[in-house]
C-alpha cells in the first residue's frame, strides 16, 4: 500500500481489539504506530513505537498526548479514531441517563476531540488521513443500543462534514462501518444482543479484526486520493448501501 511506510499513525483505543489489529496491519506496511488508550495496564502489555495513556473524552488529555507523541516522533501522518464502548443494552425508556451520556462522550465527543487535535497540523502540512471506526449500528439503528447507534450515526455525519471541510487539502477523511467482530467489546453486551447481531449478518459469521484492519490500512494509504467523507461498509452483507 503506497504512502504508509514511515508514516506516524495514531490509533485511539489501540491497546486491544480492532485498534491493535489495525496497528499490526499498518506496521506490516512499515508505519510507526502510536497507540493511545485509557487502559494503562493493557497498553503496557503491547509493543509499539509510542504508547500514550489518554482519555479521548478529555480535551486536555488528548492535546497533551498529541504534544508528547509529536515531540518524540514528529508529525502525525494518520489518525485512526477507533476508541469506543457499546454501553449496556436497554430499551430507550429504561436506559440509565448517565450510561447513555457516557457512550456519546466516548464514541462521538471522543472522535471530535481526537480529530480536533490532529487536523490543524494536517491542514498546515497539507497531508493526512483520518479513518473513523463507526459501526453498522450507525446506519441501521440497533434495538437495545440507542446510545451506541446514535453516537455511531453521529460519527458518520462528522466524517462527511470534516471530509468536505478538508476536501480542498490533501487530507482525506473516511469511516468504516463494521458489523460484529468478536473482541472484548462483546463483554459489555448482553449475550442475546450478540446472538441477534450475528443473526443479522447474511454471511452467517462474525467479521474478523484482520478484515477491518485491511480496510483501515487502505484508507490510511495514498490509494485513497479521490474519496473523502465516505462510508466503507464491512458488514458481511448486512448493509449493502
Ligand atoms: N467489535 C465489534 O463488533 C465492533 C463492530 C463495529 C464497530 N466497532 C467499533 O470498533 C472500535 C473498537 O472496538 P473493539 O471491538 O476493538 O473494542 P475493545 O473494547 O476491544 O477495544 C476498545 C479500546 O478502546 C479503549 N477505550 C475505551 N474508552 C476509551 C477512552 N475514553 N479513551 C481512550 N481509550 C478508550 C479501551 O480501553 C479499549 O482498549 C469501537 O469504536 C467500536 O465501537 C466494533
Amino acid at each position: 500500500m503506497k504512502g504508509i511506510s514511515g508514516q506516524l499513525v495514531v490509533i485511539t483505543g489501540g491497546a486491544r481489539g480492532l485498534g491493535l489489529a489495525i496497528a499490526r496491519r499498518l506496521e506490516a506496511e512499515g508505519a510507526r504506530i502510536s497507540l493511545w488508550d485509557a487502559d494503562a495496564a493493557a497498553l503496557a502489555q503491547v509493543a509499539a513505537a509510542d504508547r500514550q495513556v489518554v482519555d479521548v473524552t478529555d480535551a486536555a488529555s488528548v492535546e497533551a498526548a498529541l504534544a508528547r507523541t509529536e515531540a518524540a516522533h514528529g508529525p502525525v501522518g494518520a489518525l485512526v479514531a477507533n476508541a469506543g464502548i457499546t454501553g449496556p443494552n436497554h430499551r430507550l425508556e429504561d436506559y440509565p441517563v448517565d450510561a447513555w451520556r457516557r457512550v456519546i462522550e466516548v464514541d462521538l465527543v471522543g472522535v471530535f476531540l481526537s480529530c480536533r487535535a490532529v487536523v490543524p497540523g494536517m491542514r498546515a502540512r497539507d497531508a493526512g488521513r483520518i479513518v473513523v471506526i463507526a459501526s453498522v449500528a450507525g446506519k441501521e439503528g440497533n434495538p437495545m443500543a440507542s446510545a451506541y447507534s446514535a453516537a455511531k450515526a453521529g460519527v458518520i455525519g462528522l466524517t462527511k462534514s470534516l471530509g468536505k471541510e478538508l476536501a480542498e487539502t490533501n487530507v482525506r477523511v473516511n469511516c468504516i462501518t463494521p458489523a460484529a467482530v468478536e473482541t472484548e467489546l462483546f463483554r459489555q453486551m448482553a449475550p442475546e444482543q450478540v446472538a441477534w447481531m450475528k443473526s443479522k449478518i447474511p454471511m452467517g459469521r462474525f467479521g474478523l479484526a484482520e478484515e477491518v484492519a485491511e480496510m483501515a490500512a487502505f484508507l490510511c494509504s495514498d490509494g485513497v486520493s479521490f474519496t473523502t467523507g465516505a462510508v466503507f461498509d464491512c458488514s458481511g452483507g448486512r448493509a449493502t448501501y
